[in-house]
């Protein structure tokens, strides 16, 4: 099964109904009712768990082995799937760049971000929709999909060529961020007392995949009406989501309540993905998330997804399979897996919860 070469309906852009001054949203952007975000979060002190990395790190990236921050990390993939971390190697100020210029991509003419109007053959470009489902209740927003690995699938003329700097800031944001993933699959990979190498090996090694969606979130004349990215997990391995500085929005499913995420000051937003969730045969967990629009300010993300390579078979460690706790999920290969999302478009954790095995 492939995905097919085209949309299924014109694509509209979400940024120009935004700039039209619609008061009202069209139909296609309500979501059911019971979808929809509610009006006074409760929980409003709550926050997913802040690490700081400081020191978890020698200068040659071994792992300081008897360091407390391991087990905050291990707690919060067992409890949260989602946290922030502080002190984590990425430039501060590389992180402000390559948010600033794609906003600054957004903002171009539209003629020049249709040059790279994207197909739901490989997504890669720009976009307004996931999913190729006819008739089916839209996100509100617009968004940018690139790969930065393997290399073979890393094309720099598939990414714009305007802002002068994208390409260069964003091919060393990649850099920057592939280096602290790399890290946190050790302490992952420790946490599951398996070798600290034991999921990179898993992903392919030297080999993985690497992409990043840029999301967009225009300003919304009925917020209450809409999501901005409706509910779901990340169907990859782990994902590093650098949020906008000023502009809440994300929301992260604990004990059935949305509890708004409140970023600290350039960290980035760890979750993980559905791969690794298989992977720890469900020791560690992929959170369902959703973001929420605003009338006010627009609203840019990047979400950097470090995934497995995508023809190999992903399956749950087989240390962590006992007579007690056995194997939950099938083996199957990351290039099937998301075939799901890119066909029906983001529908919570029915994906994952669908392919466990009964027991
Ligand atoms: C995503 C995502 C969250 C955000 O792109 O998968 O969950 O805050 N983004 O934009
Ligand atoms: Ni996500």
């Amino acid at each position: 099964m492939n995905c097919p070469q085209d949309w299924p309906e014109p694509i509209v852009r979400v940024q120009s109904l935004s700039d039209s001054g619609v008061a009202v949203i069209p139909d296609q952007y309500i979501k059911p009712s019971m979808e929809r975000p509610e009006e006074f979060s409760e929980n409003t002190q709550t926050n997913i768990p802040i690490i700081d990395l400081e020191g978890l790190f020698d200068d040659q990236h071994g792992l300081m082995l008897n360091s407390s921050i391991i087990e905050l990390i291990y707690q919060a993939c067992r409890e949260w799937g989602f946290f922030q971390v502080v002190n984590h190697g990425v430039s501060p100020n590389l992180m402000d760049q390559a948010r600033e210029v794609w906003r600054d991509f957004f903002h171009m003419p539209m003629e020049t971000k249709q040059e790279y109007a994207n197909s739901p053959k490989t997504y890669e470009g720009y976009g307004s929709r996931l999913g190729v489902e006819k008739g089916a209740i839209l996100d509100w927003s617009d968004y940018y999909f690139l790969h930065y690995r393997p290399s073979s699938l890393k094309d720099h003329n598939k990414w714009p060529s305007a802002p002068l700097a994208l390409r260069e800031v964003i091919e060393e944001y990649g850099k920057q961020v592939v280096e602290l993933a790399g890290k946190l699959m050790k302490v992952l990979s420790i946490n599951l007392g398996l070798k600290e190498e034991y999921l990179q090996n898993a992903f392919g090694g030297d080999d993985i995949g690497a992409c990043l969606r840029v999301n967009f979130y225009p300003r919304c004349p009925q917020p209450d009406l809409t999501l901005g990215l409706s509910s779901h997990s990340d169907p990859g391995g782990m994902t590093f989501l650098l949020p906008d500085h000023d502009v809440p929005g994300l929301q992260v499913r604990k004990d059935h309540k949305w509890i708004t995420v409140k970023p600290a000051r350039h960290a980035f937003i760890v979750n993980i993905g559905d791969q690794i969730q298989v992977l720890s045969n469900a020791i560690y967990k992929s959170v369902e998330h959703r973001v929420m629009v605003n009338s006010l300010k627009e609203r840019v993300s990047l979400a950097f997804f470090y995934n497995p390579k995508s023809d190999l078979l992903i399956e749950p460690a087989k240390a962590l399979v006992t007579p007690d706790t056995p194997a939950l999920y099938p083996g199957m290969t990351f290039d099937q897996y998301r075939l799901y999302i890119r066909m029906r478009g983001p529908r919570g954790k029915s994906q994952v919860e669908s392919l466990k095995s009964p027991r």
